[in-house]
């Protein structure tokens, strides 16, 4: 069944639960750490050809339920005349970084033919090799990519970004808006070119205060699923230590909301009045220790579903490096099986 993972992030019913993992297509794979010998990341990134095959990988491998484009959260910016760097182990570094409101003023919105024309065409490419599969398309949240521009890079606490947002609030929301009209044409790019749904990455969005996402961010992500809502695609709205957040996010107006697994899958659900589809949320470190613990994590999001429609498997977070590529084949199946015979038991 192709459109398991569509089917339920509009909560409709599904034969099983649909399954993909976030990073799916990355280091923990001997194939793409062959290619990563010869290529850096943005140059992969850059090649439609290798993009597309990074991209399906993970769908070579196992059966998980949709593919996701191979890209960085990064990608987009270089449009923006953004200069930086992807540090294996670290993440971006950012050679200018935006410290003051004259840095904002100076940023371009770049034109729609302009961002990422090769992730565009590393989509048509994958669409001609799906035989139905859906594929994700993807982009980082305003918020995410406003704190990589702020720190200069990865940040434990993000103060700098948080200190810019309360010390130069008009310039923080003219960079929002800056980012969210950039995130609108690419994510509507990304649609044009053939995906099939999108996945918003708002990874460090957890480290404000409910009062503040409401004053900084909430207006923007509003924005931002206003204006991709005519696209007809499921929009997934991921972020990481988001427990508090949880219903406001809902209001930004996404049909899926992905679950970090701090959070136990039917509470967040139940603040989330259950008006959404939810993806998640197995902790990616659990991938790292024997089947069984596997198994008995894995039955425990199952069990809290209640084998309600509208949930798609996935970890809390992206697979870690380290992880070894048959118990991802394993899970897979898992889930599959089990959630296949609860149907049955209904
Ligand atoms: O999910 C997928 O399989 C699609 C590909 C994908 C990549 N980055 C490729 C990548 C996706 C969806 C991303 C998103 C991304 N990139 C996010 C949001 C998701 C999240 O994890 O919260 C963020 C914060 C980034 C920025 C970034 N890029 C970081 C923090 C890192 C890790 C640095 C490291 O080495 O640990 C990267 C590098 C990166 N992006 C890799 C991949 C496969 C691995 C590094 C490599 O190949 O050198």
């Amino acid at each position: 069944m192709t459109d398991r993972f569509l089917r339920a992030c509009y909560r409709q019913e599904t034969d099983c639960t649909p399954v993909w993992f976030m990073r799916q297509a990355g280091r923990y794979l001997p194939e793409y750490r062959r290619l990563r010998e010869r290529y850096g990341l943005m140059e992969l990134c850059r090649h439609p050809e290798l993009a597309a095959e990074i991209t399906l990988m993970p769908v070579h491998r196992f059966a998980v339920d949709a593919a996701i484009i191979f890209a960085d959260l990064m990608t987009p910016l270089e449009a923006m005349g953004v200069d930086f760097e992807v540090q294996e182990g670290v993440g971006p570094i950012i050679v200018h970084p935006i410290r003051s409101p004259d840095d904002v003023q100076k940023l371009p919105v770049p034109d729609d033919d302009a961002i990422a024309p090769a992730t565009m065409q590393a989509i048509q490419i994958v669409k001609g090799e799906l035989n139905g599969l859906p594929l994700i398309g993807f982009a980082g949240a305003p918020f995410t990519l406003a704190s990589y521009l702020v720190e200069g890079g990865p940040s434990r606490d993000f103060a700098q970004t948080r200190a810019f947002m309360f010390r130069h609030p008009k310039a923080w929301h003219q960079l929002m808006a800056k980012l969210t009209e950039t995130v609108v044409r690419y994510i509507t790019a990304q649609v044009q070119a053939g995906a099939d749904a999108v996945q918003i990455f708002d990874s460090w969005v957890g480290c404000l205060s409910p009062t503040d996402y409401c004053e900084f961010v909430l207006p923007h992500m509003c924005q931002l699923f206003e204006r991709t809502a005519p696209l007809r695609v499921p929009r997934i709205l991921f972020g990481t230590g988001t427990a508090t957040l949880l219903p406001l996010m809902r209001q930004a107006g996404s049909e899926v909301i992905g679950l970090d697994w701090r959070v136990p899958l039917d509470e967040a659900w139940q603040a989330l009045d259950f008006a959404v589809a939810v993806q998640g949320n197995l902790d990616p470190a659990v991938l790292l220790a024997d089947w069984a613990v596997v198994e008995r994590h894995t039955m425990n999001i199952l069990r809290r579903t209640k084998g309600k429609a509208g949930h798609i498997f996935n970890l809390g977070h992206g697979i870690l490096p380290q992880t070894d590529p048959s118990i991802v084949a394993r899970l897979v199946d898992f889930v599959h099986e089990v959630t296949d015979r609860q149907r049955g038991w209904r």
